[in-house]
């Protein structure tokens, strides 16, 4: 056989830390963007060797194996590590056929009775031709201890006819909508390939939860929003599913016509995160569907952590516009399901969401609520200070791209805003907008 070209195009990642282990990811892929063969790659499996050490340098490796890359799941690598030390840092790479991977930096979570202070970055929304992606640098420059991307990871969209100015700043590998897996899977490619996505994945452990756009825009369970077959529709969720399996370094594989993206993670004594997919199960005026719903309950009633954290794409408080109705995609479409969370959080409950493309602070009665700006997505256009006026329960408004860089401890729950001026070219220097403290379910400014 032909020796293969460099493989590790895609980059490397980590994600789903517990205290005693990691999933780590990469996929071998020679030509990420070749239009009929997947990666470019020959259809057959590979063994994919990888190392776990204490340092970046190698020299303490605690772990190594193989692991395959199967054609079926387009040569992706999961490897499910375990036997780790809570709390602590590690360095992993990867290597085939010669070629070695770029190293990437990873840390597990602590254990249950840990009192530790946790460092959190926090993102959603990186719509690939709307700018480059400056927030993830400078995010991965911070390496936290874990970062959560709440959704929007890539958007299906393909190039309009006639694009508005600055919303076609970069080329999309095709014209069309993502509707097959192939489509979807070189989307995946055409995001990795970015250098910054790839430092921010390199950095430090991922937990990621989809919104709608790695599927389509504002579907709803196996309904695809638009009256089309929910036949097809089905079969395009299978693939789209499948395809984020594929490119993120997640613990549990697409089984039918399910991913289970809904799940806890415990940091600790210091916090219960609780991660809630907002789409999968929707029907009717039920956000969550029965069944996850029944779950979140129990998990809220039963958490003794500090920090109670649901985090979750879609924004949470109740909003009035100056102009528009409230959004019936959000949690302002299911009032219902909204009041039976709220319920069963008994305080100290704190809500991380994206989606809106702007940066919002909010209290909720007996938590709070922290939405994170997009990376690059344009936002709608939002009078922030009207909206505010009109909301007096939303203390927060901002309308730059960014990321939120929280801390969680035993006191203190505080959460800085930061933000960039530009995404239309790189290079922006990243500022802090805001600081925030969570005080007895109330919001405090720490930078005034
Ligand atoms: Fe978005």
């Amino acid at each position: 056989m032909a020796k293969l070209g460099f493989p590790f195009t895609l980059g490397v990642a980590s994600g789903e830390p517990s205290a005693d282990g990691v999933i780590l990811w990469t996929r071998l892929a020679v030509e990420p963007l070749h239009a009929s063969k997947t990666g470019g790659m020959p259809n057959q499996a590979f063994s994919v060797k990888w190392e776990l050490a204490e340092d970046a340098a190698f020299s303490r490796i605690v772990q190594s194996g193989a692991a395959p890359a199967q054609p079926d799941w387009a040569h992706s690598v999961h490897v499910r590590v375990s036997g780790l030390r809570a709390w602590t840092e590690y360095f992993y790479r990867f290597s085939v056929d010669g070629h070695t991977s770029p190293v990437g930096r990873t840390k597990t979570a602590p254990g249950p009775d840990s009192t530790e202070p946790i460092r959190i970055g926090v993102i959603s929304c990186q719509r690939y031709e709307h700018g480059f992606f400056t927030v993830l640098k400078h995010l991965a420059a911070e390496r936290p201890d874990v970062i959560f991307h709440l959704g929007d990871y890539v958007y299906e969209y393909g190039k309009p006819a006639n694009p508005q100015p600055g919303r076609y700043l970069r080329p999309l590998e095709s014209t069309e909508e993502c509707k097959t897996l192939a489509a979807y899977r070189r989307r995946y490619a055409r995001y990795q390939l970015d250098k910054d996505l790839q430092a921010a994945h390199a950095a430090a452990p991922w937990i990621a939860m989809p919104d709608d756009h790695e599927v389509r825009d504002n579907y709803a369970g196996l309904l695809p929003g638009d009256g089309s077959s929910q036949a097809a529709f089905v079969k395009r969720r299978n693939a789209a599913y499948k395809a984020y399996y594929e490119h993120l370094p997640l613990r549990v594989r697409p089984v039918g016509n399910n991913l289970q993206f809904y799940r806890w993670r415990p940091y600790g004594k210091v916090a219960d995160f609780l991660f809630v997919d907002a789409r999968q199960y929707r029907s009717g005026r039920n956000m969550l569907g029965t069944e996850q719903q029944e779950w979140l309950t129990t998990r809220l009633t039963a958490s003794t952590a500090r920090w109670k954290v649901l985090a979750q794409p879609l924004f949470f408080a109740p909003r009035k516009f100056p102009l528009e109705p409230p959004s019936a995609d959000a949690w302002d479409g299911f009032p219902d399901s909204r009041a039976k969370v709220l319920a069963a959080a008994t305080g100290d409950l704190v809500v991380l969401s994206g989606d809106v493309h702007n940066a919002w602070a909010a209290e909720l009665g007996n938590g709070v609520e922290f939405v994170t700006s997009s990376v690059t997505s344009r936002p709608p256009s939002t009078d922030g200070s009207a909206t505010l006026a009109l909301n007096p329960h939303l203390k927060y408004f901002d309308g730059r791209r960014g990321y939120l860089m929280v801390t969680a401890s035993m006191t203190d729950f505080t959460v800085d805003y930061r933000a960039v001026a530009f995404v239309d070219q790189p290079g922006a220097p990243v500022v802090t907008a805001a600081g925030f403290r969570v005080l007895n379910n109330k919001l405090q400014r720490t930078d005034l």
